[in-house]
């Protein structure tokens, strides 16, 4: 199957996912952007590719939308549903499928549940799939669900990520507070329904409890910002953040067991701006039988995410209409052909 895809948000993520596309061979038919210094522009100029493309990037979205013929909109402009769902619900309007970088979309039930029956609803009308993608599609929820289904009896997973925003845009960087004033506190709530605004891992956390079979149960979230004992420049932020601004946010995130017969779920992540180092990767511990542990990292780079995008474009295509939930998905695999 040929995907054609539109791109939506041609920021950081935007433009390398736009790059691995055109490199593959995948057709980009379209780019939506909003600054002035982008719009108008050929898409390959924007994203420095060296060459143009044909595609010149607009800020006409329905436009682009309606007219270019894409099978699927790739979505990486925000990370709550609250800023983008009027976004998916464009492309829907429009007739695309959409894949959506946005850390809540992994698993929105919980945090914005009106807001995700209200688009699984309207892409069940106009026959097209919604997906939550990403990072965390295998690395914060699918490698945790297959090594737990490589056990006999689970009594925990306690996994934790740790990575750097350093080379991401300015939208990651408000989301994560990065350069405001630290309030050096730690906070810990347990997390309402319908909070639409949650941490990172949260809908991952969710996900992996949907996989597991396991009913909704209330999750605890501890927070702590880190600030920075010393100056530190920021390209991404483009200024020196100062001792005591936040350089990155600890949250713990942790769902009890209701009973004896369910699993402890932890999972601890940890975004911390660090210009000289990678040093971003993932370790999964369970209890049980057997227990087990595994640890990923990566070379320097977003291809592990702008890689999952592209490697789940046909899935999302071919997905049954509506807002396609990761317990549904198969497990993310490599086009090798
Ligand atoms: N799930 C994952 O694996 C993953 C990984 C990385 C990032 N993310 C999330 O993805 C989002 C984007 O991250 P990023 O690092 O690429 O941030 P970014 O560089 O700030 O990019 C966001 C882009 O969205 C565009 N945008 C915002 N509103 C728009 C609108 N109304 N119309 C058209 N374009 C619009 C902005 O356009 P202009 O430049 O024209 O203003 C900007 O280029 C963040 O929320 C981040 O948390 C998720």
């Amino acid at each position: 199957m040929t995907v054609s895809a539109v791109i939506y948000g041609v920021g950081a993520m935007g433009g390398e996912v736009a790059s691995l596309l055109i490199e593959r061979g995948v057709p980009v038919v379209g780019a939506i952007a909003r600054s002035p210094q982008k719009v108008g522009r050929d898409l390959g100029d924007v994203i420095g590719l060296g060459r143009d493309t044909g595609v010149i990037v607009s800020d006409d979205a329905d436009t682009v939308l309606q007219e270019s013929g894409a099978d699927i909109a790739i979505l990486t402009t925000n990370s709550y549903l609250a800023d983008h769902a009027p976004f998916i619900e464009r492309c829907v309007r429009a007739g695309l499928n959409v894949i959506t970088i946005a850390e809540e979309a992994l698993h929105p039930w919980r945090t914005s549940p009106g807001e995700a029956a209200r688009l699984d609803a309207l892409a069940r009308e106009h026959g097209v799939s919604i997906y939550g993608g990403g990072h965390e599609d295998a690395f914060w929820i699918g490698l945790g669900a297959q090594l737990a289904g490589a056990a006999h009896r689970v009594d925990s997973i306690r996994w934790e990520s740790t990575w750097n925003p350093e080379a991401a845009g300015p939208e990651l960087m408000s989301s994560l507070g990065i350069g405001d004033p630290a309030s050096g506190e730690s906070v810990s709530v347990v997390w309402r329904e319908n909070d639409p605004r949650p941490p990172f891992g949260l809908p991952a956390l969710d996900a992996l409890a949907e996989h597991l079979g396991l009913p909704d149960a209330p999750r605890t979230v501890t927070t702590e910002q880190i600030a920075a004992a010393q100056p530190l420049r920021s390209s991404a932020l483009g200024r020196e953040i100062a001792v005591g601004e936040v350089v990155g946010v600890r949250d713990i995130i942790r769902r009890d067991p209701l009973t004896e017969d369910e699993p402890l779920l932890e999972f601890t992540v940890t975004g911390r701006l660090n210009p000289d180092q990678h040093s971003s990767g993932e370790t999964w511990e369970i209890e049980g039988i057997p227990s087990m542990r595994m640890q990923t990292s990566f070379s320097k780079g977003h291809f592990q995410v702008t890689a999952q995008i592209a490697n789940r474009l046909e899935d999302v295509v071919a997905a049954r209409p509506g807002w396609v939930r990761h317990s549904r998905m198969p497990a993310i695999g490599y086009p090798s052909a």
